[in-house]
């Protein structure tokens, strides 16, 4: 957009946005992927780039939940102030007037008294825009927009972004079955890297539900991006989508599979659960190589080689019964697991502390809206530590 080859060589601002306490855990996932310069805001960090990094992004960030780019920023000190910045830019230039719209985001400016207005005044700027050039307006459509304007306020501060992915990058197009509290795709990635798993230590799941942190550790362990099976990105939509170039980055992806590193063992005492877990990983060639098997966690197969559990137990249930699973767990890790690390992710402080065993790591997290803590515990044959956690 703007300018030569429709802005393909010119460097974005783009920003990945990501859940609360796991921005240095995507800053991570980025220097893997070989970005040197990522700067870390408050839910998002931030990068430079071009267009395939944007496209590569969106198909291999784990951990992000959105990437905008940046059209422009800057300071208001009155709402006109915003309208008219907004006016300015030429939204012809980034989509055409059959597409539908939306502009989001998130406002924390005293300037505005309602916190609505600020999208309706770049939702009037960009049909002024259309009409003015068209003498048509685009159609705005709030649940899935084809494009989505990404509108940022911090005081007098202001940010307009195109979001290049549109709906939610968690929505990875492969969990067609899921339980009742079924772990955020996004938050499942995330955790699986901060946890530290080698990605050859035995993955074990022994309250796996739908199976989404199986999956996501196999994706990353095979090299699979997490949104191969995905097919909605709002940049396709954009007037400067570049078709050969997103066919090669994809193409490009399928060829660095590798085979799984290891074991994925996955147990639910739900039938039906199991049920979804499998319906879930036929989606993937490495599917039927996950083992999943219907019984409580205490009764998972014993095996003397280093175990790496991560796991959301049930959650939320009357106190007593958090009380009472939470430390079963905690002897069953004590007394039936040789060696190995368990990672565990629980809104349950209770439960957490009927496990009775002393946490290396204490993570801070939500799972949705529900404030969650992540504890690793590491595990070894006669060096228990009964310490509270
Ligand atoms: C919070 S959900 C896990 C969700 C899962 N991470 C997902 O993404 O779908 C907890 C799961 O534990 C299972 N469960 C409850 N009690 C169990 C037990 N004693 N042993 C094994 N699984 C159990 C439930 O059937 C449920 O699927």
């Amino acid at each position: 957009m703007n300018g030569n080859k429709n802005g393909f060589d010119k460097e974005l601002t783009i920003t990945l946005k990501c859940f609360f306490g796991f921005e240095e855990t995507l800053k991570e996932e980025l220097v893997e992927y070989g970005y040197k310069e990522v700067e870390i805001l408050n839910r998002a960090v931030q990068i430079k780039g071009k267009w395939k990094d944007v496209y590569f992004l969106n198909l291999h960030s784990r951990c992000s939940i959105a990437i905008l780019v940046e059209i422009t920023s800057f300071r208001i000190k009155s709402e006109n102030d915003l309208f008219n910045r907004a006016s300015k830019i030429k939204w012809s230039e980034y989509f055409d007037v059959k597409k539908t719209f939306a502009v989001k985001g998130a406002i924390y400016s005293d300037l505005f008294t309602n916190t609505h207005y600020p999208y309706l005044l770049v939702k009037d700027a960009i049909v002024d825009h259309f009409r003015d050039l068209t003498g048509d307006r685009p159609d705005i459509e709030i649940k899935r927009p084809q494009v989505l304007i990404d509108l940022y306020i911090s005081n007098t501060e202001v940010t307009i972004s195109v979001n290049t992915s549109g709906n939610p990058l968690f929505q990875r197009g492969y969990r067609n079955a899921s339980g009742e509290a079924p772990i955020n795709e996004v938050v499942a990635a995330s955790l699986i890297r901060m946890s530290g798993w080698d990605r050859k230590t035995t993955l074990l799941d022994p309250f796996c539900g739908s199976g989404t942190l199986l999956i996501e550790g196999a994706l990353l362990a095979s090299g699979i991006p997490s949104n191969i099976e995905r097919q909605h990105y709002a940049f396709k939509n954009f007037k400067n989508f570049d078709q050969k170039l997103w066919d090669e980055i994809y193409d490009n992806a399928t060829r660095i599979v590798r085979e799984l590193p290891c074991r994925f063992i996955g147990s639910d005492i739900s039938d039906e659960m199991v049920l979804k877990s499998r319906r879930n990983l036929r989606e993937f060639s490495f599917g039927r190589f996950i083992e999943i098997s219907g019984k409580p966690f205490n009764e998972v197969e014993k095996t003397d080689e280093p175990l790496f559990i991560i796991s959301n137990p049930p959650y939320g249930q009357r106190l007593e019964l958090d009380e009472e699973l939470y430390s079963e767990i905690g002897t069953w890790l004590k007394h039936e697991i040789k060696e190995g690390t368990a990672c565990i992710i629980s809104s349950s402080e209770e439960g957490f502390k009927s496990i009775g065993l002393k946490h290396s790591k204490k993570v801070k997290v939500y799972n949705g809206n529900l404030d969650c803590s992540f504890r690793s515990y590491e595990l070894f044959e006669g060096k228990r530590r009964d310490t509270i956690s």
